[in-house]
């Protein structure tokens, strides 16, 4: 079922990678609008559970409807890094998580969360506007090489292009609304007839380091090898190429497989593979059609092995 307001991308794909047992514990690890949640709950079976988490507050709220009325269902609201880890920390087990990363439609569409480079709004980005720096106080107060190296590194922006479009913020500022960062953007880097508005990546840029995206993740998939099961399966699906490579890397460091001769007796290359690595799923072109947001969508997945987690991480003192 979808959630009104928000297309879930790639849910049959999602719901089949996830392999949802009857009696198995789900963790929808960004709830958004519920959509990707519903349709797990509609495989599982009634000893079934379903954990949901979520950062942002109206998401909380939509979340705390369906629990009302949903024994099956709970939600914890929090950065899902954090919630991760205080679970990890209770000892719980879980058989699949689902992250469906970035925003829901409803933050986009919501002019005043300040996420929309063509709608008025103020200049915040945060998915939980509780917690942390908005964009505006980061802009209005950050260096220049500050500003084009997050430009860089969480946008793709060409690094020339960065840096001109961090010396028209300086140059503005303050800067308090969405359309202002975006005209100082135009300004510095002009329309471009092909690749689209270039305050996208700008917007995008921001947004991940407002948000702390790829720290998050990070953390969260480490607390995630925690978490499952042997023959668990984690699911993600990414929208930009910088949570991509995290998780492509994350999956394929941790799946490589002994490398020692046939011979040998025992490994002695040390390979202790901590997941198994699935297929990489991309939407097609009837369901880019539908849903044009999801063009850039990417759904990897992986399942747990029996190994130990891998030390020397962040998480070690919960293992
Ligand atoms: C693409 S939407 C999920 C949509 C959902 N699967 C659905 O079908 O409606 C992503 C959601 O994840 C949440 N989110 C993103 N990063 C998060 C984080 N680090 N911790 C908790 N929630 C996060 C956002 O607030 C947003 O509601």
């Amino acid at each position: 079922m979808m959630a009104a307001g928000h297309y879930p991308v790639l849910i049959e794909e999602a719901v089949n990678a996830l392999a949802v047992a009857e009696a198995g514990t789900v963790v929808d690890a960004t709830f958004g609008g519920g959509g990707h949640a519903r349709r797990i709950l509609g495989e599982l079976g009634s000893e079934g559970r379903l954990i949901g988490i979520d950062r942002d507050p109206e998401a909380a709220q939509r979340a705390r409807l369906l629990a009302g009325e949903e024994p099956r269902f709970v939600f914890r609201r929090g950065a899902y890094d954090e919630v991760l880890k205080e679970m990890v920390a209770e000892g719980e087990k879980v058989d699949a998580i689902l992250f469906d990363l970035g925003l829901s439609s409803y933050q986009i569409d919501e002019a005043g969360r300040g996420f929309s480079y063509v709608q008025e709004g103020p200049l915040d980005m945060r998915m939980d506007p509780e917690s942390g720096a908005s964009a505006a106080s980061f802009l209005n107060e950050a260096e220049a090489s500050e500003i084009s190296e997050v430009l860089v590194r969480y946008g793709d922006v060409p690094p020339s292009e960065a840096r001109r479009v961090a010396r028209e913020v300086l140059r503005r500022r303050p800067l308090d609304t969405t359309l202002e960062l975006s005209a100082a953007v135009r300004a510095a880097t002009g329309w471009k007839e092909r690749g689209g508005n270039p305050a996208k990546k700008v917007f995008q840029a921001v947004r991940a380091y407002v948000n702390d995206e790829l720290g998050g993740l990070s953390r969260a998939l480490e607390a995630a090898e925690r978490l499952l099961v042997p023959g668990g399966r984690l699911v993600a699906i990414t929208f930009h190429s910088g949570e991509d490579r995290m998780v492509k890397r994350f999956i394929s460091e941790r799946s490589r497989e002994c490398v020692c001769p046939p011979e040998l007796p025992v490994c002695a290359c040390g390979a202790r593979p901590t997941w198994s690595k699935g297929a990489v799923l991309k939407p097609s072109t009837r369901q880019i059609e539908e849903n044009p947001r999801s063009a850039s969508a990417r759904l990897r997945s992986a399942l747990r092995t029996g190994e130990p987690p891998q030390l020397g991480s962040p998480l070690e003192e919960f293992s």
